[in-house]
């Protein structure tokens, strides 16, 4: 009788050639292939006229996502799968196609990995890719987080009801869409986001658009380094837990706790391991990414992140599933 427990390569095979999916879903976007079906161009020639391609690589673009399952077929017409037309067809207030090349600048890296892997320079708590960068990297990595992180912030408000809070203090807030989000829903709520020199001008680009200019700060401040605003009675940091290792994560966790009102209640939504650290692999690789700037950052585990809050001194420490299998809610009251 046929061995039918014998592992195959198959999940070995998938997993080594799935630069290609990465690759062509980048391609895609960029193309708007999504777009023009969305607009019309919905068979293989008038959609590959659309992004101006000759008809070889038209065919083999559009074969490769129906491949992926990402468009399907109905008799010669192709229609975009549900999550696609959901979120990639451009003018759409859901349109996250920036999202889904904002780890598009490492793509190089990765193919190095091993050779990056074997350095032994000493890992570096400045985290080259918000510290510095140029205004157009600001703004191009948070169209990309902005065009996610309103639904992560609504998503938030969905979970947490924010009646009677005054004064939302969001660490590393970025583009700020979880306090514009928060301020849309609450009228009588104020916020400050804290972000790098490089980004808090694109922070004020983001809430100038929101039109709630006088009610949420976007205030110059790294959180490694410098202090935090007085009195917050609600405190937000998200998506930034991989970026620095443990005693660094501390330090925030702490100096927010000093700095909060009492009865406040602090969230950090990250990109933690479960208890066990061996899974999820999203929050998984978040961590690995980190090899390639060298910095202090690592995958935190859940129950490490709700150390943390503890050690601060905050009470009711408690971790909820955010986004199943890509982020975690920990929070805690001081
Ligand atoms: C992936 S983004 C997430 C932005 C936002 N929290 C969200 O969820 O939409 C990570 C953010 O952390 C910010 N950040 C990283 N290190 C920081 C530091 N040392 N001080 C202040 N902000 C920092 C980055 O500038 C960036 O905006």
């Amino acid at each position: 009788m046929a061995n039918t427990s014998r592992p195959t390569t198959r999940r070995l095979q998938q997993m080594v050639r799935a630069y290609r999916e990465a690759g062509a879903l980048m391609a895609a976007v960029e193309l708007d292939l999504f777009t023009h079906i969305a607009n019309g161009s919905d068979d293989e020639s008038s959609l590959t006229k659309a992004m101006g391609l000759q008809p070889l690589h038209g065919e083999r673009i559009i074969i490769a996502m129906l491949g992926l399952g990402l468009l399907e077929r109905s008799a010669d017409k192709l229609k975009l799968a549900e999550d696609v037309e959901r979120y990639l067809v451009k003018g759409k207030a859901s349109y996250a196609g920036e999202w889904m090349l904002f780890t598009k600048p490492d793509w190089e890296d990765w193919g190095r990995l091993s050779e990056i892997l074997k350095q032994k320079a000493p890992p570096v708590l400045e985290n080259k890719t918000v510290a510095g960068i140029t205004i157009q990297e600001a703004r191009r990595y948070h169209r990309g987080t902005y065009s996610i992180g309103r639904g992560a912030g609504r998503l938030f408000l969905n979970q947490v009801d924010l009646t009677g809070k005054k004064l939302l203090m969001d660490i590393g807030g970025g583009s700020g869409a979880y306090c514009i989000e928060a301020c849309k829903r609450y009228p009588d709520l104020k916020a400050i986001v804290l972000e790098m020199p490089a980004v808090a001008p694109v922070t004020q680009e983001f809430i100038d658009e929101s039109g709630l200019t006088d009610r949420i700060e976007a205030r110059v401040c790294d959180f490694n380094h410098d202090s935090f605003p007085e009195g917050a009675d609600i405190a937000i940091m998200a998506s930034n837990l991989p970026m620095y290792g443990r005693e660094a994560i501390g330090a925030v966790v702490h100096k927010a706790y000093k700095t909060m009102a009492s009865g406040g209640t602090f969230h950090l939504i990250g990109e933690a391991l479960d208890a066990s650290r061996s899974g999820p692999p999203d929050p998984a690789l978040w961590g690995l990414a980190q090899a390639i700037n060298n910095t202090t950052g690592i995958a935190h585990s859940v129950s490490e992140v709700e150390g943390y809050l503890s050690l601060a001194g905050f009470t009711d420490v408690e971790t909820t599933q955010f986004v199943e299998g890509i982020l975690q809610r920990t929070s805690g009251q001081k």
